[in-house]
């Protein structure tokens, strides 16, 4: 970290998280607050209009109170960021808004950010060797990615789901088994006192002999196994006998789940040759994910994992992939605007680099 690096205030609401991080340098978090909306439990998701009223709400204080922590005040940040997409297009918009409109009063540059690329940078934040080339295994609500990152900015896309990602998977079998919003850290802690030989569930995309050369080599595909458990959950209720199995079915799923998340990733590790292997989004607060990870790794690759608080959405993580796209000299105009379905800068098909990836 040097004087001259730019102090960057960055702006989270692609979901149901309003968060705001002061970021000075690659790696020096001096104020970071993440507020979690709850209203989402009620309905068993996020509902978008409340979320994007709640962002509305609760976006000042949020960035009071990071720019309190940092001791900074606002007229001191050097370059604005929010993210642009991918996400709910209403809460998008009231973390890009907001941003933008203090950018300009201020007259500071502002960087969008795109949500799944920040991902690949918040574990980098607390662990110095987090750096590329590596493997990225990015899971979260909406996205399922695996990535060869060559070098920041320059991403083959190896695999990618082909229906539900999988915290989408999660959170509908935890409704499925009545037990509540978010659903990744709900099945994991039911998942506790259960058994995962319980219920053989599918493993989506394993099945056979699986060949290199196979278009679904790295891909996955969860909505097969969600129907899996919903089915065997429909089937015990039937028989009325569904509460004592709720851990066992918790515990099969997590690993199914797991175990595909897990080979596949050991397959990009080995089509690439690679010796490191980062995780981000959401479901890589998994525990049960890491170290099954963890160990199918050892002897080939090294595991980096982000802490919990930068694992799921967070403003920590937007704030440093926009000091490496400010770095580049890629501010963007004040109007940029907000994309649900914004494309993942620098990612082309690993087989063709030539054509962009989604
Ligand atoms: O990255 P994230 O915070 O938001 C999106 O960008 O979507 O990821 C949220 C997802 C949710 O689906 C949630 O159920 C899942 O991450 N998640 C987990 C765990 N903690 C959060 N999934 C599995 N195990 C966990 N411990
Ligand atoms: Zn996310």
């Amino acid at each position: 970290m040097s004087t001259v690096d730019p102090l960057v205030l960055a702006v989270e609401t692609s979901c149901d998280e309003t968060s705001a991080a002061i970021l000075h340098g690659d790696r020096a978090v001096l104020g970071h607050v993440i507020l979690s909306q709850d209203a989402h439990a009620l309905y068993g998701g996020v509902v978008p209009e409340i979320a994007a009223r709640a962002h509305l709400d609760a976006i000042d204080d949020v960035v009071a109170g990071a720019l309190r922590q940092a001791q900074t005040p606002l007229p001191a940040i050097d370059v604005f960021a929010a993210t642009a997409g991918p996400g709910l297009i209403g809460a998008l918009l009231v973390g890009l808004t907001w941003t933008k409109a203090t950018a300009w009063s201020l007259g500071r540059p502002f960087v969008p950010v795109h949500h799944m690329e920040a991902h690949l940078f918040a574990t980098a934040l607390a662990d110095a060797a987090a750096v590329p080339p590596f493997v990225a295994l990015l899971v979260s609500g909406g996205h399922t990615l695996l990535l060869h990152v060559r070098a920041w900015g320059d991403y083959r896309l190896l695999g990618e789901t082909r229906d539900d990602a999988a915290g989408e998977a999660f959170d509908k079998v935890a409704k499925i088994l009545g037990l509540g919003f978010p659903g990744g850290p709900r099945i994991e802690a039911a998942a506790r006192s259960g058994n995962p030989a319980a219920h053989p569930f599918p493993r989506p995309m394993l099945a056979g002999q699986q060949q290199p050369s196979d278009p679904d080599y790295c891909d996955f595909s969860f909505s097969g196994l969600k129907t899996a458990v919903l089915t065997r959950t429909r089937h015990l209720e039937r028989q009325g006998s569904l509460a004592p199995h709720i851990a066992d079915l918790a515990a099969s799923f997590q690993a199914a789940v797991v175990d595909v998340l897990v080979t596949k990733t050991v397959r990009a590790v080995e089509r690439t040759a690679s010796s490191r292997v980062v995780l981000g989004g959401g479901v890589s607060a998994s525990r049960v994910l890491q170290t099954a990870l963890g160990n199918a790794l050892r002897g080939r690759a090294t595991l980096h994992v982000p802490t919990p608080r930068l694992a799921t959405d967070n403003a920590a993580m937007i704030a440093s992939a926009a000091l490496f796209r400010h770095g580049r000299g890629e501010t963007g105009s004040l109007s940029a605007t907000a994309r649900a379905d914004l494309p993942f800068p620098g990612l082309v098909r690993e087989d063709r680099p030539d054509v962009p990836a989604a």
